[in-house]
C-alpha cells in the first residue's frame, strides 16, 4: 500500500471525476447550515484534509481566516488557485503525534479520518482536539458502517423486486465486504478497493469522548441513492445512504 501523500498526490489530477463531492451531494444542504451556525467574521477556522478546497466558497466567507491543511501538494495547489485572499494553505501530516497548529475556534474535517490504520484516526482527532480553542466546536464527517449496510440490503431488496434471490445475486456487488471477520468489526468496508474505516453512531460517541470532545450532536449528511446504486428505480426513497455529520465542543 502505497502512503498517503504518493497516493493523494497520484490522485490530484483527477481528483475531481473520482473523489465523491460531499458538497453537491448534501441532499438536504445541511452542511451550510452548520457553518453558519458556528461562524464569526472575528473567528478563525481549519480545515483539516482540505483537499482542493472545496469547503471554501461556503467557508471563505464566513470566518475571518480559514486555514487548509493536507498533506497532498498536488491538491493544495488546486486549492490555491479558487483564489480565497482569507485563505491560508499549509501542507501537513495530520496523523503525526504532537503537531504544532494555531488554536482556532472552528475546526471542519470532511472525509479524512477514515485510515485503515486505526491509530492514525486516533491521532488525527487529538490533533483536531488540540488546535481548537476551548469552547471551539468541530464538524466532523465520517463514513457510515450503518448506512454501508443498509446500502446493500436496499441492493437486495431492488434485485428481490426483480425477482432475483440474494443467493443469485452476482458476488461482486458486495465486494467491499472483505471476509475478514476482524476487519468487518472494526467497521473496515471497501471504496474503489481502498479499505476505508466506517463508523457507527455509538463508537463516535465513544471515540470522541475519550478524545476530550463533548458529542453536541450526530447527524445525517444524506445523499442520493444513485451515489450508491446504480440506476436506481424510482421507489426507492427514504431513508437515503448517508455520511455522519458530528458536531464536537471542545
Ligand atoms: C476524501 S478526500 C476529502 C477532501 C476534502 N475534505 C473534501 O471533502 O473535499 C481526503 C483528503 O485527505 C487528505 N489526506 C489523506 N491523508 C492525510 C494525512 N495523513 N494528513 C493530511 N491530509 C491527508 C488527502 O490528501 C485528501 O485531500
Amino acid at each position: 500500500m502505497m502512503n498517503e501523500k504518493e497516493h493523494w498526490n497520484k490522485i490530484a489530477p483527477s481528483y475531481n471525476d473520482e473523489i465523491f463531492d460531499v458538497f453537491l451531494s448534501d441532499k438536504f444542504k445541511r452542511l451550510p447550515k452548520y457553518f453558519k451556525k458556528h461562524a464569526g467574521l472575528n473567528k478563525t477556522a481549519i480545515d483539516f484534509g482540505c483537499g482542493n478546497g472545496k469547503s471554501f466558497p461556503f467557508m471563505a466567507n464566513l470566518f475571518k481566516q480559514v486555514l487548509g491543511l493536507d498533506i497532498s501538494k498536488g491538491l493544495l495547489k488546486q486549492a490555491e488557485q479558487r483564489g480565497f485572499t482569507n485563505v491560508t494553505l499549509k501542507q501537513a501530516d495530520l496523523t503525526k503525534k504532537k503537531l504544532v497548529l494555531p488554536k482556532a475556534d472552528f475546526a471542519f474535517c470532511c472525509n479524512v479520518i477514515m485510515f485503515p490504520v486505526l491509530e492514525k484516526n486516533h491521532q488525527m482527532i487529538d490533533n483536531v482536539y488540540q488546535s481548537l480553542k476551548p469552547g471551539g466546536t468541530a464538524l466532523i464527517v465520517l463514513p457510515s458502517l450503518d448506512s454501508a449496510m443498509f446500502s446493500a440490503l436496499r441492493l437486495i431488496d431492488v434485485y428481490k423486486k426483480e425477482g432475483i434471490k440474494p443467493m443469485d445475486i452476482p458476488k461482486n456487488e458486495f465486494d467491499y465486504f472483505k471476509a475478514n471477520k476482524r476487519d468487518l468489526i472494526q467497521g473496515l468496508i471497501h471504496i474503489d478497493r481502498v479499505p476505508t474505516k466506517h463508523y457507527s453512531e455509538s463508537e463516535i460517541k465513544v471515540i470522541f469522548k475519550e478524545a476530550g470532545f463533548t458529542v453536541a450532536a450526530i447527524d445525517k449528511l444524506e445523499y442520493d441513492w444513485d451515489t450508491e446504486i446504480a440506476s436506481p428505480p424510482e421507489w426507492l426513497k427514504d431513508p437515503y445512504p448517508w455520511d455522519w455529520l458530528v458536531e464536537l465542543r471542545k
